[in-house]
Protein backbone atom coordinates (compact mmCIF):
# COMPACT_ATOMS: atom_id res chain seq x y z
CA UNK A 1 0.00 0.00 0.00
CA UNK A 2 1.23 3.30 -0.91
CA UNK A 3 1.06 5.38 1.75
CA UNK A 4 1.28 8.52 -0.04
CA UNK A 5 4.30 10.27 2.60
CA UNK A 6 6.74 10.62 -0.28
CA UNK A 7 8.41 14.23 0.17
CA UNK A 8 5.79 15.10 3.41
CA UNK A 9 7.93 17.22 6.27
CA UNK A 10 7.46 15.12 9.73
CA UNK A 11 9.11 16.09 12.78
CA UNK A 12 9.17 13.12 14.83
CA UNK A 13 9.71 13.98 18.81
CA UNK A 14 11.39 11.32 21.02
CA UNK A 15 12.49 10.04 18.43
CA UNK A 16 16.42 8.66 19.40
CA UNK A 17 14.97 5.56 21.08
CA UNK A 18 12.09 3.14 21.34
CA UNK A 19 8.38 3.84 19.36
CA UNK A 20 9.92 7.17 18.35
CA UNK A 21 12.85 5.54 16.29
CA UNK A 22 10.39 2.86 14.78
CA UNK A 23 8.35 5.60 13.32
CA UNK A 24 11.13 7.94 12.47
CA UNK A 25 12.53 5.05 10.50
CA UNK A 26 9.45 3.72 9.01
CA UNK A 27 8.53 7.61 8.07
CA UNK A 28 12.13 7.46 6.43
CA UNK A 29 11.25 4.43 4.87
CA UNK A 30 8.17 5.66 3.26
CA UNK A 31 10.00 9.00 1.83
CA UNK A 32 9.23 11.51 4.13
CA UNK A 33 11.46 14.23 5.26
CA UNK A 34 11.95 13.56 8.97
CA UNK A 35 13.11 15.96 11.73
CA UNK A 36 13.75 13.66 14.24
CA UNK A 37 13.73 15.23 17.75
CA UNK A 38 15.46 14.26 21.21
CA UNK A 39 18.20 15.44 23.59
CA UNK A 40 20.75 13.01 22.03
CA UNK A 41 21.24 11.25 18.75
CA UNK A 42 21.62 7.20 19.13
CA UNK A 43 23.27 5.72 16.97
CA UNK A 44 20.38 3.87 15.09
CA UNK A 45 19.26 7.46 14.53
CA UNK A 46 23.07 8.16 12.86
CA UNK A 47 22.80 5.59 10.52
CA UNK A 48 19.76 6.86 9.64
CA UNK A 49 20.63 10.84 9.42
CA UNK A 50 21.13 12.43 5.85
CA UNK A 51 19.94 14.47 3.24
CA UNK A 52 16.54 13.53 4.25
CA UNK A 53 16.91 13.18 7.90
CA UNK A 54 18.19 15.87 10.32
CA UNK A 55 18.64 15.38 13.83
CA UNK A 56 17.85 18.08 16.38
CA UNK A 57 18.87 18.01 19.91
CA UNK A 58 16.32 19.45 22.27
CA UNK A 59 15.30 18.98 25.75
CA UNK A 60 10.99 19.05 25.21
CA UNK A 61 10.78 19.35 28.53
CA UNK A 62 11.48 22.88 28.59
CA UNK A 63 9.56 25.94 27.23
CA UNK A 64 11.42 26.44 23.82
CA UNK A 65 12.72 23.01 23.31
CA UNK A 66 9.32 21.81 21.09
CA UNK A 67 9.24 25.35 19.25
CA UNK A 68 12.78 24.87 17.99
CA UNK A 69 12.11 21.34 16.58
CA UNK A 70 9.24 22.80 14.59
CA UNK A 71 11.39 25.44 13.55
CA UNK A 72 13.87 23.05 12.40
CA UNK A 73 11.35 21.76 9.46
CA UNK A 74 10.52 25.11 8.21
CA UNK A 75 14.56 26.02 8.66
CA UNK A 76 15.79 22.72 6.77
CA UNK A 77 12.63 21.28 4.47
CA UNK A 78 10.78 24.62 3.90
CA UNK A 79 7.43 23.50 6.42
CA UNK A 80 5.45 21.18 7.56
CA UNK A 81 3.27 18.15 7.11
CA UNK A 82 3.40 15.51 9.75
CA UNK A 83 3.57 16.05 13.94
CA UNK A 84 4.28 12.93 15.85
CA UNK A 85 3.79 14.47 19.53
CA UNK A 86 5.67 11.25 20.75
CA UNK A 87 7.83 11.99 23.68
CA UNK A 88 7.05 11.38 26.96
CA UNK A 89 7.02 8.97 29.31
CA UNK A 90 9.21 9.64 33.21
CA UNK A 91 10.43 13.36 32.89
CA UNK A 92 14.02 13.97 33.35
CA UNK A 93 15.50 12.20 36.40
CA UNK A 94 12.37 10.32 37.33
CA UNK A 95 11.68 6.74 37.45
CA UNK A 96 8.97 4.83 36.52
CA UNK A 97 6.64 3.29 37.52
CA UNK A 98 5.94 4.92 40.64
CA UNK A 99 3.16 2.64 42.64
CA UNK A 100 1.32 5.48 44.76
CA UNK A 101 -0.39 9.05 44.47
CA UNK A 102 1.19 9.29 48.16
CA UNK A 103 5.11 10.93 47.64
CA UNK A 104 4.45 12.90 44.70
CA UNK A 105 5.21 16.52 45.26
CA UNK A 106 3.86 19.74 43.21
CA UNK A 107 7.24 19.36 41.48
CA UNK A 108 7.43 16.06 40.23
CA UNK A 109 3.81 16.91 39.01
CA UNK A 110 4.89 20.11 37.40
CA UNK A 111 7.66 17.71 35.61
CA UNK A 112 5.36 14.81 34.49
CA UNK A 113 2.91 17.67 33.34
CA UNK A 114 5.89 19.76 31.07
CA UNK A 115 6.94 16.66 29.44
CA UNK A 116 4.01 14.57 28.71
CA UNK A 117 1.46 17.34 28.10
CA UNK A 118 2.90 20.42 27.50
CA UNK A 119 5.76 19.29 25.38
CA UNK A 120 2.33 18.48 23.05
CA UNK A 121 1.02 21.56 23.47
CA UNK A 122 4.16 23.70 22.99
CA UNK A 123 4.83 21.74 19.95
CA UNK A 124 1.48 21.49 18.40
CA UNK A 125 1.10 25.33 18.85
CA UNK A 126 4.16 25.70 16.56
CA UNK A 127 3.51 23.58 13.65
CA UNK A 128 0.12 24.52 13.44
CA UNK A 129 0.50 28.06 11.41
CA UNK A 130 2.66 25.97 9.38
CA UNK A 131 0.62 23.18 8.88
CA UNK A 132 -2.23 25.57 7.86
CA UNK A 133 0.35 26.76 5.46
CA UNK A 134 0.12 24.22 3.42
CA UNK A 135 -3.46 23.57 3.73
CA UNK A 136 -3.51 20.70 6.45
CA UNK A 137 -1.67 18.05 7.54
CA UNK A 138 -1.67 15.07 10.26
CA UNK A 139 -0.99 15.51 13.89
CA UNK A 140 -0.83 12.19 16.12
CA UNK A 141 -0.08 12.13 19.93
CA UNK A 142 1.26 9.07 21.36
CA UNK A 143 -1.06 8.45 24.61
CA UNK A 144 -1.06 5.18 26.87
CA UNK A 145 -3.76 2.63 28.59
CA UNK A 146 -3.16 4.36 32.07
CA UNK A 147 -4.96 7.40 30.53
CA UNK A 148 -8.18 5.58 29.53
CA UNK A 149 -7.73 2.71 32.57
CA UNK A 150 -6.89 4.48 35.54
CA UNK A 151 -4.35 3.25 38.37
CA UNK A 152 -2.80 3.81 41.18
CA UNK A 153 -0.01 3.29 39.90
CA UNK A 154 1.95 6.37 37.38
CA UNK A 155 -1.01 8.55 38.63
CA UNK A 156 0.62 11.89 37.43
CA UNK A 157 1.54 10.17 34.18
CA UNK A 158 -1.58 8.89 33.69
CA UNK A 159 -3.71 12.33 34.15
CA UNK A 160 -1.20 13.60 32.03
CA UNK A 161 -1.99 11.20 29.21
CA UNK A 162 -5.55 11.81 29.85
CA UNK A 163 -5.07 15.14 29.11
CA UNK A 164 -3.47 14.31 26.10
CA UNK A 165 -6.41 12.43 24.68
CA UNK A 166 -8.95 15.43 25.56
CA UNK A 167 -6.31 18.00 24.11
CA UNK A 168 -6.39 15.39 20.40
CA UNK A 169 -10.27 15.27 20.50
CA UNK A 170 -10.51 18.97 21.18
CA UNK A 171 -7.75 20.05 18.62
CA UNK A 172 -9.76 17.35 16.30
CA UNK A 173 -12.91 19.60 16.78
CA UNK A 174 -11.12 23.20 15.65
CA UNK A 175 -8.78 22.57 12.54
CA UNK A 176 -10.60 19.42 11.07
CA UNK A 177 -12.38 22.18 8.87
CA UNK A 178 -9.09 23.73 8.11
CA UNK A 179 -7.44 20.38 6.89
CA UNK A 180 -5.50 19.22 10.30
CA UNK A 181 -6.42 15.75 11.47
CA UNK A 182 -5.15 15.42 15.00
CA UNK A 183 -5.62 11.26 16.53
CA UNK A 184 -3.84 9.54 19.10
CA UNK A 185 -2.43 5.84 19.45
CA UNK A 186 -2.70 4.81 22.81
CA UNK A 187 0.05 1.82 23.52
CA UNK A 188 0.41 -0.69 26.11
CA UNK A 189 3.40 -1.77 27.68
CA UNK A 190 5.85 -1.64 24.47
CA UNK A 191 9.50 -3.31 24.52
CA UNK A 192 11.54 -0.27 24.98
CA UNK A 193 14.28 1.31 26.24
CA UNK A 194 12.08 2.58 28.99
CA UNK A 195 11.78 -0.64 29.78
CA UNK A 196 15.03 -2.90 29.00
CA UNK A 197 17.23 0.13 30.13
CA UNK A 198 19.85 0.01 33.33
CA UNK A 199 17.42 0.85 35.99
CA UNK A 200 14.52 0.85 33.70
CA UNK A 201 11.11 0.09 33.79
CA UNK A 202 11.62 -4.03 34.34
CA UNK A 203 14.16 -3.40 37.02
CA UNK A 204 12.15 -1.75 39.11
CA UNK A 205 9.04 -4.29 38.56
CA UNK A 206 11.49 -6.76 39.22
CA UNK A 207 12.73 -5.77 42.54
CA UNK A 208 8.99 -5.22 43.30
CA UNK A 209 8.77 -8.50 42.01
CA UNK A 210 11.15 -10.38 43.67
CA UNK A 211 12.49 -11.62 40.23
CA UNK A 212 14.97 -10.23 37.56
CA UNK A 213 14.57 -8.31 34.62
CA UNK A 214 14.61 -10.98 32.12
CA UNK A 215 11.77 -13.00 33.63
CA UNK A 216 9.29 -9.45 33.37
CA UNK A 217 10.23 -8.73 30.38
CA UNK A 218 10.04 -12.21 28.74
CA UNK A 219 6.27 -12.60 30.31
CA UNK A 220 6.52 -11.76 34.07
CA UNK A 221 5.01 -8.63 32.59
CA UNK A 222 2.24 -9.56 30.35
CA UNK A 223 0.65 -11.98 32.87
CA UNK A 224 1.00 -8.41 35.63
CA UNK A 225 -0.87 -6.28 33.18
CA UNK A 226 -3.18 -9.15 31.66
CA UNK A 227 -1.94 -8.61 27.94
CA UNK A 228 -3.80 -10.81 25.89
CA UNK A 229 -1.41 -11.64 23.84
CA UNK A 230 0.93 -13.25 26.28
CA UNK A 231 3.90 -10.29 25.45
CA UNK A 232 5.51 -7.02 25.29
CA UNK A 233 4.34 -4.90 22.49
CA UNK A 234 7.15 -3.88 20.15
CA UNK A 235 7.90 -0.72 19.22
CA UNK A 236 6.95 -1.00 15.52
CA UNK A 237 3.68 -2.22 15.94
CA UNK A 238 3.21 0.86 17.70
CA UNK A 239 4.84 2.91 14.81
CA UNK A 240 2.93 1.43 11.97
CA UNK A 241 -0.15 2.50 13.73
CA UNK A 242 1.31 6.03 14.06
CA UNK A 243 2.09 5.96 10.59
CA UNK A 244 -0.95 4.78 8.89
CA UNK A 245 -2.67 7.97 10.60
CA UNK A 246 -0.10 10.16 9.31
CA UNK A 247 -1.20 9.26 5.91
CA UNK A 248 -3.35 10.47 3.84
CA UNK A 249 -4.79 7.24 3.37
CA UNK A 250 -6.52 7.70 6.83
CA UNK A 251 -7.89 10.76 5.32
CA UNK A 252 -11.15 10.43 6.93
CA UNK A 253 -9.82 9.69 10.60
CA UNK A 254 -9.89 12.09 12.93
CA UNK A 255 -10.46 12.84 16.51
CA UNK A 256 -9.82 8.75 17.29
CA UNK A 257 -7.90 7.26 19.83
CA UNK A 258 -6.62 3.99 17.98
CA UNK A 259 -5.41 1.34 20.30
CA UNK A 260 -2.31 -0.83 20.68
CA UNK A 261 -2.89 -2.62 23.39
CA UNK A 262 -2.28 -6.16 23.19
CA UNK A 263 -5.59 -6.64 24.61
CA UNK A 264 -5.06 -4.91 28.10
CA UNK A 265 -7.88 -2.93 27.61
CA UNK A 266 -10.75 -5.35 28.15
CA UNK A 267 -14.08 -2.71 28.85
CA UNK A 268 -16.00 -3.17 25.32
N1 LIG B 1 7.09 1.84 26.40
C1 LIG B 1 5.88 1.71 26.89
O1 LIG B 1 5.57 0.71 27.57
C2 LIG B 1 4.83 2.75 26.61
C3 LIG B 1 3.50 2.42 26.92
C4 LIG B 1 2.51 3.37 26.68
C5 LIG B 1 2.86 4.60 26.15
N2 LIG B 1 4.16 4.87 25.86
C6 LIG B 1 4.46 6.19 25.31
O2 LIG B 1 5.18 6.04 24.11
C7 LIG B 1 6.05 7.16 23.93
C8 LIG B 1 7.46 6.65 23.65
O3 LIG B 1 7.86 5.85 24.74
P1 LIG B 1 9.12 4.87 24.62
O4 LIG B 1 8.87 3.77 25.56
O5 LIG B 1 9.42 4.60 23.21
O6 LIG B 1 10.28 5.80 25.26
P2 LIG B 1 11.85 5.55 25.39
O7 LIG B 1 12.23 4.23 24.88
O8 LIG B 1 12.19 5.90 26.80
O9 LIG B 1 12.44 6.68 24.42
C9 LIG B 1 12.19 8.01 24.78
C10 LIG B 1 12.61 8.93 23.67
O10 LIG B 1 12.32 10.27 24.08
C11 LIG B 1 13.53 11.03 24.16
N3 LIG B 1 13.46 11.93 25.31
C12 LIG B 1 13.37 11.59 26.62
N4 LIG B 1 13.37 12.71 27.37
C13 LIG B 1 13.44 13.75 26.50
C14 LIG B 1 13.47 15.15 26.66
N5 LIG B 1 13.42 15.73 27.86
N6 LIG B 1 13.58 15.92 25.55
C15 LIG B 1 13.66 15.36 24.32
N7 LIG B 1 13.59 14.05 24.11
C16 LIG B 1 13.50 13.26 25.19
C17 LIG B 1 14.64 9.99 24.30
O11 LIG B 1 15.89 10.48 23.83
P3 LIG B 1 16.92 11.32 24.78
O12 LIG B 1 16.94 10.58 26.10
O13 LIG B 1 18.21 11.34 24.04
O14 LIG B 1 16.33 12.69 24.89
C18 LIG B 1 14.10 8.89 23.38
O15 LIG B 1 14.35 9.23 22.04
C19 LIG B 1 5.92 8.01 25.18
O16 LIG B 1 5.00 9.04 24.96
C20 LIG B 1 5.36 7.04 26.21
O17 LIG B 1 4.63 7.70 27.21
C21 LIG B 1 5.15 3.98 26.08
Amino acid sequence: MDLGLQNKVAVVTGASKGIGLATTRTLHDEGALVVAASRRSSPELDALAGERLVHVAVDLATPHGPDHAIAEAQRVFGGLDVLVNNAGGPPPGAVLPRFSFTGLTDADWFAMLDFNLMSTVRATRAAIPLLLGRGGGAIVNVSSTLAIAASGVNVDYGAAKAAVGNLTQALSEEFGPQGIRVNSVIPGPARTPWWTEDGGAADVFAAAAGTDRDTILDGKAAEMMQLTTGRLIEPQEVADAIVLLCSPRSASTTGSAVLVDAGQIKAV
